[in-house]
């Protein structure tokens, strides 16, 4: 994809654009077809979207990576693809919802629950959970927030495309997502980089809160979506009170440090106000933290899985919110620096190791599951949601 990419000099970090150049509109199309063309290849004919075709523990479908890729098809005019997508999600509740009622019935009980009790973060793409593994390695499969994410992405497209049929279709799907999000969102469970099991993680908080507001605004005759959002409110004043140091958002509960998926806390989210001051302060932190000097975006300074590289899907999240508040040049540099890591067949990556925050873990990652994971569909999807953010759907 050679003929994709654009000339370094045009690709600055945030905040440092050349002018645009048709040529390089032509590239960022010709990236935003490809994008579409792999996130299409990747679903399969009963709806579920695979997070990565040849990475072999990626094999599968969360809820996350599924919902951003529904969203991403949705804006670009693959209707039918989004909506398949969301009712696989709807089948495969429906076929768990024996497992999330008794979860929902023994915590009311108050009795002791394990991780396996709840419902998984992702499912084989038939809609099942995962044989266990015969070397014993168990996913860290008790995830919250592509629940929320997924109701979220819902919400999106029924606004964009309503459709009662499947509005009605999925109500019952969306209630018990809604009962099981509003009954569990205190515990603590593992982040959306699926660590950190024993903490709260506002990130996580922030995509419940938008699944739970989205459904409310989707279902207003339901009481238990109308529920749902008095849960919404609780869990904002929640993260009010105990997600924020030093005037921005954390990582976790109790620690000080950030992450760049509480980008989801502005945009979509909208837990807090886009140029309101915790998204001015939060955003201060991930720029000066979190961008490496090339403009890529770290998950987190601490990280080591394949050696802490700079993550496509949250440079594009930056680029999403930099859009949304108003920053399109600074939002331009991204989708650029986005196109410069594409492979000679368009194929984006999960993370690139330009600037490793621990290089020393990059072989012990290699050896364990091989070369990190391309292409990353979540990956296309951020770079398909800032692209049309920044260029509107009729340019696809
Ligand atoms: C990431 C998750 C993602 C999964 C599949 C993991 O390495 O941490 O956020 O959902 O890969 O893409």
């Amino acid at each position: 994809m050679t003929d994709l990419l654009i000339k370094p000099e045009e690709a600055g970090a945030p905040g440092k654009t050349g002018a645009e150049t048709g040529a390089d509109r032509y590239r960022l199309r010709q990236l935003a077809l490809k994008s579409i063309e792999i996130i299409k290849a990747g679903q399969a004919p009963g709806g579920a979207i695979v997070a990565c075709p040849n990475f072999t523990v990626y094999r599968y479908c969360w809820l996350r990576d599924g919902s951003f890729c529904a969203h991403a098809l949705a804006l670009t005019g693959s209707k039918e693809e989004a909506a398949a997508f969301h009712r696989w999600v709807g089948r495969v509740l429906e076929n768990h919802r024996e497992k999330a009622e008794a979860v929902l019935r023994r915590h009311k009980q108050a009795e002791k629950l394990t991780d396996g009790d709840f419902l998984n973060t992702r499912y084989t793409l038939e809609g099942l959970e995962e044989a266990p593994h015969a070397d014993g390695e168990e996913w860290w499969n008790f995830q919250l927030d592509g629940y929320g994410t997924w109701l979220w992405a819902l919400g999106e497209y029924l606004t964009r495309h309503p459709d009662a049929a499947l509005r009605q279709e999925l109500a019952g799907p969306v209630e018990l997502t809604v009962q099981y999000l509003s009954a569990f969102w205190k515990l603590p469970n593992f982040d959306c980089w699926e660590e950190n099991r024993h903490d709260i993680h506002p990130a996580t908080l922030a995509a419940i809160y938008g699944g739970l507001r989205a459904a409310a605004r989707l279902y207003p005759e339901s009481a238990i979506c109308a529920a749902g959002n008095r849960q919404a409110s609780a869990l904002a004043t929640f993260v009010k009170k105990a997600g924020i140091y030093n005037g921005s958002l954390v990582k976790s509960l109790g620690r000080s440090d950030v992450d760049a998926s509480l980008l989801g806390a502005f945009e979509p989210y909208n837990l807090f106000p886009l140029r309101g001051q915790v998204a001015r302060s939060t955003l201060a932190r991930i720029e000066n933290e979190l961008v490496a000097q090339d403009g890529g975006v770290y998950r987190y300074r601490k990280d080591v899985y394949f050696g802490g590289g700079e993550w496509l899907l949250l440079t594009g999240w930056l680029g999403w919110y930099y859009v949304r508040s108003g920053q399109r040049d600074k939002a331009r540099a991204c989708l650029k620096w986005m196109v410069k890591q594409a492979g000679d067949d368009g194929q984006l990556p999960e993370q690139v190791s330009h600037f490793l925050l621990a290089p020393e873990h990059l072989p012990v990652w290699e050896t364990r599951w091989g070369k990190s994971a391309m292409p990353l569909l979540w990956s296309h999807a951020m770079y398909l949601i800032l692209y049309i953010a920044l260029y509107g759907e009729d340019n696809i």
